[in-house]
Protein backbone atom coordinates (compact mmCIF):
# COMPACT_ATOMS: atom_id res chain seq x y z
CA UNK A 1 0.00 0.00 0.00
CA UNK A 2 1.17 3.86 -1.16
CA UNK A 3 1.06 5.76 1.71
CA UNK A 4 0.83 9.27 1.07
CA UNK A 5 2.10 12.48 3.15
CA UNK A 6 0.95 16.07 2.64
CA UNK A 7 3.40 18.67 1.11
CA UNK A 8 3.06 20.62 4.17
CA UNK A 9 4.07 17.93 6.46
CA UNK A 10 7.34 17.68 4.82
CA UNK A 11 10.15 19.56 7.07
CA UNK A 12 11.87 22.26 5.04
CA UNK A 13 14.77 22.63 7.12
CA UNK A 14 15.03 26.86 6.46
CA UNK A 15 15.56 25.03 3.08
CA UNK A 16 16.83 28.64 0.41
CA UNK A 17 16.94 28.72 -3.41
CA UNK A 18 19.71 28.27 -4.82
CA UNK A 19 22.58 31.06 -5.56
CA UNK A 20 23.03 32.61 -8.51
CA UNK A 21 25.96 30.59 -10.21
CA UNK A 22 23.72 27.56 -10.48
CA UNK A 23 21.71 29.75 -13.24
CA UNK A 24 24.57 31.36 -14.42
CA UNK A 25 27.68 30.23 -14.14
CA UNK A 26 29.23 28.13 -17.75
CA UNK A 27 31.47 26.11 -15.41
CA UNK A 28 28.27 24.59 -13.21
CA UNK A 29 26.74 23.68 -16.13
CA UNK A 30 29.46 21.81 -17.31
CA UNK A 31 29.61 20.31 -13.85
CA UNK A 32 25.52 19.28 -14.06
CA UNK A 33 26.13 17.70 -17.81
CA UNK A 34 29.28 15.81 -16.50
CA UNK A 35 27.72 14.39 -13.53
CA UNK A 36 23.87 14.46 -14.25
CA UNK A 37 23.37 14.38 -17.81
CA UNK A 38 25.87 12.43 -19.01
CA UNK A 39 25.72 9.65 -16.08
CA UNK A 40 21.71 9.30 -15.16
CA UNK A 41 19.88 7.37 -16.86
CA UNK A 42 17.67 9.85 -19.46
CA UNK A 43 14.01 9.50 -20.86
CA UNK A 44 14.67 9.92 -25.32
CA UNK A 45 11.33 9.21 -26.07
CA UNK A 46 8.22 6.75 -26.66
CA UNK A 47 9.22 3.49 -28.24
CA UNK A 48 6.93 3.65 -30.87
CA UNK A 49 9.20 6.30 -32.40
CA UNK A 50 11.16 3.58 -33.85
CA UNK A 51 9.05 0.72 -35.78
CA UNK A 52 10.68 -0.77 -38.24
CA UNK A 53 14.48 -1.89 -38.26
CA UNK A 54 16.71 0.97 -39.18
CA UNK A 55 14.33 3.64 -37.72
CA UNK A 56 16.07 6.03 -35.71
CA UNK A 57 16.25 9.53 -33.61
CA UNK A 58 18.95 11.69 -32.41
CA UNK A 59 19.09 12.76 -28.61
CA UNK A 60 21.45 15.75 -28.09
CA UNK A 61 22.60 15.34 -24.58
CA UNK A 62 25.01 18.54 -23.53
CA UNK A 63 27.60 18.93 -26.87
CA UNK A 64 26.55 15.23 -27.35
CA UNK A 65 24.39 13.57 -30.55
CA UNK A 66 23.03 9.72 -29.63
CA UNK A 67 21.70 7.90 -32.50
CA UNK A 68 19.25 5.46 -30.90
CA UNK A 69 17.90 3.06 -33.52
CA UNK A 70 15.90 -0.57 -33.90
CA UNK A 71 17.89 -3.26 -35.27
CA UNK A 72 17.90 -6.04 -37.40
CA UNK A 73 16.38 -8.43 -34.38
CA UNK A 74 14.04 -5.48 -33.31
CA UNK A 75 16.53 -4.94 -30.37
CA UNK A 76 16.99 -1.11 -29.68
CA UNK A 77 20.80 0.13 -29.28
CA UNK A 78 22.18 3.73 -28.78
CA UNK A 79 25.64 4.78 -30.20
CA UNK A 80 27.32 8.07 -30.23
CA UNK A 81 26.43 9.63 -33.55
CA UNK A 82 30.73 9.43 -34.16
CA UNK A 83 32.51 7.86 -36.83
CA UNK A 84 34.99 5.83 -35.97
CA UNK A 85 37.52 6.96 -39.22
CA UNK A 86 38.01 10.90 -38.24
CA UNK A 87 34.53 11.08 -35.92
CA UNK A 88 32.41 13.02 -38.43
CA UNK A 89 28.70 13.00 -37.41
CA UNK A 90 27.04 9.76 -39.02
CA UNK A 91 23.36 11.87 -38.73
CA UNK A 92 22.08 15.02 -39.38
CA UNK A 93 18.50 14.39 -39.62
CA UNK A 94 17.04 14.36 -36.24
CA UNK A 95 14.83 11.19 -37.16
CA UNK A 96 14.10 8.64 -40.23
CA UNK A 97 15.29 5.45 -41.53
CA UNK A 98 18.90 4.48 -41.72
CA UNK A 99 17.94 1.45 -44.26
CA UNK A 100 20.05 -1.66 -43.83
CA UNK A 101 23.40 -0.21 -42.51
CA UNK A 102 24.99 3.56 -41.56
CA UNK A 103 27.32 5.17 -43.41
CA UNK A 104 29.27 7.76 -43.04
CA UNK A 105 28.40 10.83 -45.25
CA UNK A 106 32.57 12.12 -45.10
CA UNK A 107 34.33 8.59 -46.84
CA UNK A 108 31.66 6.37 -46.51
CA UNK A 109 32.56 4.04 -43.79
CA UNK A 110 29.69 1.48 -43.08
CA UNK A 111 28.46 0.51 -39.86
CA UNK A 112 25.70 -2.36 -39.35
CA UNK A 113 22.81 -1.44 -37.45
CA UNK A 114 24.55 -3.63 -34.45
CA UNK A 115 27.61 -1.18 -34.76
CA UNK A 116 30.40 -3.08 -36.00
CA UNK A 117 31.87 -1.90 -39.30
CA UNK A 118 31.13 -3.48 -41.80
CA UNK A 119 32.84 -1.32 -44.95
CA UNK A 120 35.70 0.73 -44.88
CA UNK A 121 37.00 1.78 -48.91
CA UNK A 122 40.28 1.30 -49.61
CA UNK A 123 41.57 0.13 -45.93
CA UNK A 124 42.18 -3.58 -47.61
CA UNK A 125 46.43 -2.32 -47.85
CA UNK A 126 46.48 -0.78 -44.25
CA UNK A 127 48.74 -2.56 -41.93
CA UNK A 128 47.41 -3.85 -38.64
CA UNK A 129 43.46 -2.41 -39.50
CA UNK A 130 41.00 -5.02 -38.25
CA UNK A 131 37.27 -4.05 -38.56
CA UNK A 132 36.40 -5.77 -35.86
CA UNK A 133 38.41 -3.47 -33.53
CA UNK A 134 36.48 -0.27 -34.76
CA UNK A 135 33.18 -0.38 -33.78
CA UNK A 136 30.28 2.90 -33.02
CA UNK A 137 30.67 3.44 -29.60
CA UNK A 138 27.74 2.40 -27.67
CA UNK A 139 25.32 4.04 -25.60
CA UNK A 140 23.44 2.18 -22.93
CA UNK A 141 19.25 1.60 -23.65
CA UNK A 142 16.54 0.53 -21.85
CA UNK A 143 13.01 0.69 -21.79
CA UNK A 144 10.13 1.11 -19.56
CA UNK A 145 6.69 1.18 -19.45
CA UNK A 146 7.15 2.07 -23.53
CA UNK A 147 9.82 4.86 -22.62
CA UNK A 148 12.84 4.44 -24.13
CA UNK A 149 16.13 5.70 -21.73
CA UNK A 150 19.66 6.50 -22.31
CA UNK A 151 23.03 6.56 -20.27
CA UNK A 152 26.33 7.54 -21.70
CA UNK A 153 27.56 6.52 -18.34
CA UNK A 154 31.11 4.46 -19.16
CA UNK A 155 29.64 2.14 -16.51
CA UNK A 156 26.14 2.91 -16.03
CA UNK A 157 24.21 2.17 -13.33
CA UNK A 158 22.17 -0.91 -13.72
CA UNK A 159 18.23 0.66 -14.76
CA UNK A 160 16.14 -1.90 -12.79
CA UNK A 161 18.61 -0.62 -9.82
CA UNK A 162 18.00 3.36 -10.34
CA UNK A 163 14.40 2.29 -11.52
CA UNK A 164 13.32 0.00 -8.80
CA UNK A 165 11.53 2.78 -6.47
CA UNK A 166 9.57 3.25 -9.72
CA UNK A 167 8.64 -0.27 -11.00
CA UNK A 168 5.02 -1.60 -10.79
CA UNK A 169 4.01 1.92 -9.23
CA UNK A 170 2.13 2.87 -12.45
CA UNK A 171 1.14 -0.52 -14.10
CA UNK A 172 -2.44 0.01 -13.78
CA UNK A 173 -1.92 3.16 -16.39
CA UNK A 174 -1.47 0.72 -18.69
CA UNK A 175 1.46 2.92 -20.47
CA UNK A 176 2.99 0.64 -22.46
CA UNK A 177 0.17 0.18 -24.82
CA UNK A 178 -0.93 4.38 -24.94
CA UNK A 179 -0.71 5.96 -27.94
CA UNK A 180 1.06 9.34 -28.64
CA UNK A 181 -1.24 11.40 -30.13
CA UNK A 182 0.73 14.99 -30.16
CA UNK A 183 3.97 16.29 -29.20
CA UNK A 184 5.10 19.71 -28.68
CA UNK A 185 8.79 21.25 -28.75
CA UNK A 186 9.18 24.23 -26.51
CA UNK A 187 12.41 26.45 -26.59
CA UNK A 188 12.50 27.82 -23.20
CA UNK A 189 14.87 30.24 -21.87
CA UNK A 190 15.28 29.20 -18.82
CA UNK A 191 17.72 26.88 -16.65
CA UNK A 192 16.31 23.36 -16.19
CA UNK A 193 16.58 23.50 -12.58
CA UNK A 194 13.98 26.02 -12.81
CA UNK A 195 11.80 24.09 -14.92
CA UNK A 196 12.14 21.25 -12.77
CA UNK A 197 11.48 23.23 -9.23
CA UNK A 198 8.38 24.62 -11.06
CA UNK A 199 6.98 21.07 -11.49
CA UNK A 200 7.71 20.19 -8.59
CA UNK A 201 5.16 22.40 -6.80
CA UNK A 202 2.01 24.05 -7.02
CA UNK A 203 2.49 27.17 -4.91
CA UNK A 204 2.69 29.13 -8.03
CA UNK A 205 -0.61 27.70 -9.41
CA UNK A 206 -3.20 30.22 -7.74
CA UNK A 207 -0.96 33.25 -9.21
CA UNK A 208 0.14 31.69 -12.52
CA UNK A 209 -2.78 28.98 -13.71
CA UNK A 210 -6.21 30.41 -13.03
CA UNK A 211 -7.89 27.35 -15.20
CA UNK A 212 -5.97 24.42 -13.50
CA UNK A 213 -6.45 26.00 -10.21
CA UNK A 214 -10.20 25.50 -11.09
CA UNK A 215 -9.92 22.43 -11.47
CA UNK A 216 -7.36 21.03 -8.92
CA UNK A 217 -7.16 23.38 -5.91
CA UNK A 218 -3.54 24.24 -5.00
CA UNK A 219 -3.52 22.38 -1.90
CA UNK A 220 -5.25 19.48 -2.81
CA UNK A 221 -3.31 16.36 -2.47
CA UNK A 222 -0.67 14.24 -0.86
CA UNK A 223 3.05 12.90 -2.05
CA UNK A 224 4.02 9.26 -2.28
CA UNK A 225 7.47 10.28 -2.90
CA UNK A 226 8.99 12.64 -0.95
CA UNK A 227 13.04 11.82 -1.08
CA UNK A 228 15.97 10.99 -3.78
CA UNK A 229 15.42 11.67 -7.51
CA UNK A 230 11.64 10.60 -7.79
CA UNK A 231 8.82 12.45 -6.27
CA UNK A 232 5.42 13.56 -6.63
CA UNK A 233 2.56 12.62 -5.72
CA UNK A 234 -1.35 13.43 -6.47
CA UNK A 235 -3.85 16.46 -6.80
CA UNK A 236 -7.71 16.25 -6.31
CA UNK A 237 -10.24 17.65 -8.41
CA UNK A 238 -12.64 19.65 -7.96
CA UNK A 239 -16.33 17.98 -8.09
CA UNK A 240 -17.57 17.67 -11.26
CA UNK A 241 -14.41 17.80 -13.03
CA UNK A 242 -13.56 15.06 -14.82
CA UNK A 243 -9.84 15.75 -16.20
CA UNK A 244 -7.46 18.73 -16.45
CA UNK A 245 -9.20 19.83 -20.13
CA UNK A 246 -10.33 23.12 -21.08
CA UNK A 247 -13.79 22.06 -21.06
CA UNK A 248 -13.76 20.07 -17.90
CA UNK A 249 -14.68 17.35 -19.01
CA UNK A 250 -13.17 14.10 -19.87
CA UNK A 251 -11.50 13.62 -23.46
CA UNK A 252 -11.19 10.29 -23.70
CA UNK A 253 -11.41 6.47 -22.13
CA UNK A 254 -9.59 5.63 -18.76
CA UNK A 255 -6.46 4.85 -19.80
CA UNK A 256 -6.34 1.59 -18.01
CA UNK A 257 -8.16 -0.63 -15.50
CA UNK A 258 -7.58 2.46 -12.39
CA UNK A 259 -9.27 1.96 -9.55
CA UNK A 260 -12.55 5.07 -8.28
CA UNK A 261 -10.01 7.20 -6.25
CA UNK A 262 -7.92 7.62 -9.22
CA UNK A 263 -10.74 8.90 -11.81
CA UNK A 264 -10.59 11.86 -9.79
CA UNK A 265 -6.89 12.01 -9.47
CA UNK A 266 -4.15 14.13 -11.41
CA UNK A 267 -0.40 12.04 -10.65
CA UNK A 268 2.41 14.14 -11.21
CA UNK A 269 5.75 12.48 -11.05
CA UNK A 270 9.63 14.63 -11.30
CA UNK A 271 11.62 11.49 -12.35
CA UNK A 272 15.14 13.07 -12.08
CA UNK A 273 16.88 14.57 -14.04
CA UNK A 274 14.92 14.90 -16.67
CA UNK A 275 11.49 13.50 -17.12
CA UNK A 276 7.91 14.66 -16.03
CA UNK A 277 5.42 12.46 -16.27
CA UNK A 278 1.47 13.84 -15.28
CA UNK A 279 -0.54 10.70 -15.34
CA UNK A 280 -4.49 11.72 -15.87
CA UNK A 281 -7.28 9.45 -15.82
CA UNK A 282 -8.28 9.63 -19.32
CA UNK A 283 -4.67 10.31 -20.78
CA UNK A 284 -0.29 10.60 -19.81
CA UNK A 285 1.16 13.60 -20.63
CA UNK A 286 5.15 13.28 -20.42
CA UNK A 287 7.77 16.36 -20.73
CA UNK A 288 11.24 15.29 -21.43
CA UNK A 289 14.04 18.48 -21.05
CA UNK A 290 17.23 18.81 -22.94
CA UNK A 291 19.42 21.51 -21.11
CA UNK A 292 21.40 23.61 -23.72
CA UNK A 293 22.47 26.78 -21.86
CA UNK A 294 22.65 28.04 -18.03
CA UNK A 295 19.71 29.86 -19.84
CA UNK A 296 17.98 27.34 -22.12
CA UNK A 297 16.39 24.16 -22.43
CA UNK A 298 14.93 22.89 -24.92
CA UNK A 299 11.25 20.59 -23.82
CA UNK A 300 9.45 17.81 -25.60
CA UNK A 301 5.80 17.36 -24.61
CA UNK A 302 3.70 14.51 -25.76
CA UNK A 303 0.55 13.26 -25.00
CA UNK A 304 -0.65 9.92 -24.90
CA UNK A 305 -4.06 8.03 -25.00
CA UNK A 306 -5.67 4.67 -24.85
CA UNK A 307 -6.00 3.59 -28.66
CA UNK A 308 -9.68 3.49 -28.40
CA UNK A 309 -10.02 7.37 -27.97
CA UNK A 310 -7.87 7.71 -30.98
CA UNK A 311 -10.42 5.69 -32.99
CA UNK A 312 -13.73 7.37 -31.46
CA UNK A 313 -14.26 10.35 -32.96
CA UNK A 314 -16.83 11.46 -30.22
CA UNK A 315 -13.55 12.13 -28.16
CA UNK A 316 -11.65 15.40 -28.77
CA UNK A 317 -7.95 14.28 -27.42
CA UNK A 318 -7.15 18.19 -27.89
CA UNK A 319 -9.55 19.44 -25.15
CA UNK A 320 -6.80 17.82 -23.26
CA UNK A 321 -3.61 18.74 -25.01
CA UNK A 322 -4.88 22.45 -25.43
CA UNK A 323 -5.22 22.42 -21.58
CA UNK A 324 -1.73 21.30 -20.95
CA UNK A 325 -0.20 23.51 -24.04
CA UNK A 326 -1.30 26.74 -22.30
CA UNK A 327 -0.41 25.64 -18.81
CA UNK A 328 2.78 24.74 -20.14
CA UNK A 329 3.46 27.93 -21.84
CA UNK A 330 2.76 30.06 -18.81
CA UNK A 331 4.93 27.90 -16.81
CA UNK A 332 7.79 28.63 -19.20
CA UNK A 333 6.85 32.04 -19.13
CA UNK A 334 7.25 32.57 -15.44
CA UNK A 335 10.18 30.12 -15.30
CA UNK A 336 11.61 32.78 -18.17
CA UNK A 337 10.76 35.61 -16.20
CA UNK A 338 12.55 33.55 -12.88
CA UNK A 339 15.84 33.12 -15.07
CA UNK A 340 16.39 36.95 -15.75
CA UNK A 341 15.69 37.88 -12.33
CA UNK A 342 17.67 35.27 -11.01
CA UNK A 343 20.57 36.70 -12.84
CA UNK A 344 20.51 40.03 -10.92
CA UNK A 345 23.24 40.79 -8.98
CA UNK A 346 21.21 42.09 -6.69
CA UNK A 347 18.97 38.37 -6.30
CA UNK A 348 19.95 36.32 -3.25
CA UNK A 349 18.82 32.87 -2.51
CA UNK A 350 15.10 33.21 -0.48
CA UNK A 351 13.21 31.16 1.49
CA UNK A 352 10.95 28.02 0.01
CA UNK A 353 7.85 27.60 1.64
CA UNK A 354 6.95 24.16 2.83
CA UNK A 355 4.75 24.13 -0.40
CA UNK A 356 7.80 23.63 -2.06
CA UNK A 357 9.26 21.25 0.17
CA UNK A 358 9.45 19.37 -3.24
CA UNK A 359 11.49 21.43 -4.92
CA UNK A 360 14.17 22.05 -2.28
CA UNK A 361 14.02 17.91 -2.73
CA UNK A 362 15.50 18.63 -5.77
CA UNK A 363 18.02 21.24 -5.35
CA UNK A 364 19.06 18.56 -2.77
CA UNK A 365 19.61 15.85 -4.92
CA UNK A 366 21.16 18.43 -7.75
CA UNK A 367 23.66 19.04 -5.03
CA UNK A 368 24.55 15.76 -3.77
CA UNK A 369 24.86 14.49 -7.88
CA UNK A 370 27.40 17.63 -7.63
CA UNK A 371 29.33 16.29 -4.90
CA UNK A 372 28.75 19.40 -2.64
S1 LIG B 1 34.92 10.44 -41.10
FE1 LIG B 1 33.47 8.88 -41.39
S2 LIG B 1 34.20 7.84 -43.11
FE2 LIG B 1 35.66 9.36 -42.82
FE1 LIG C 1 2.88 25.31 -13.27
Amino acid sequence: MTSFLKTTDISIDGARTLSREYYTSPEIFGEELEHIFLRRWLCAGREDRLTNPGDYFLAEVGRESVLVLKDRDGGYRAFYNVCRHRGTRLCEEHAGNLGPNIQCPYHAWTYGLDGHLIGAPSTADLEHFDKAEWPLFPVAVASWEGFLFINLAERPEPFEEAWSTLSGRFSRFNLPNLKVARTIDYDVKANWKLLFQNYSECYHCGPVHPALSRLTPPTSGENDLTEGPFTGGFMVMTRGAESMTMSGKSCGVAVGDLPEEDMTRVYYYAIFPNMLLSLHPDYVMFHTLWPRGTDRTFIRCSWLFHPATLGDPTFNPDDGVEFWDMTNRQDWHICEQSQLGVESRAYRPGPYSRRESLSAQFDREVLRSLGR
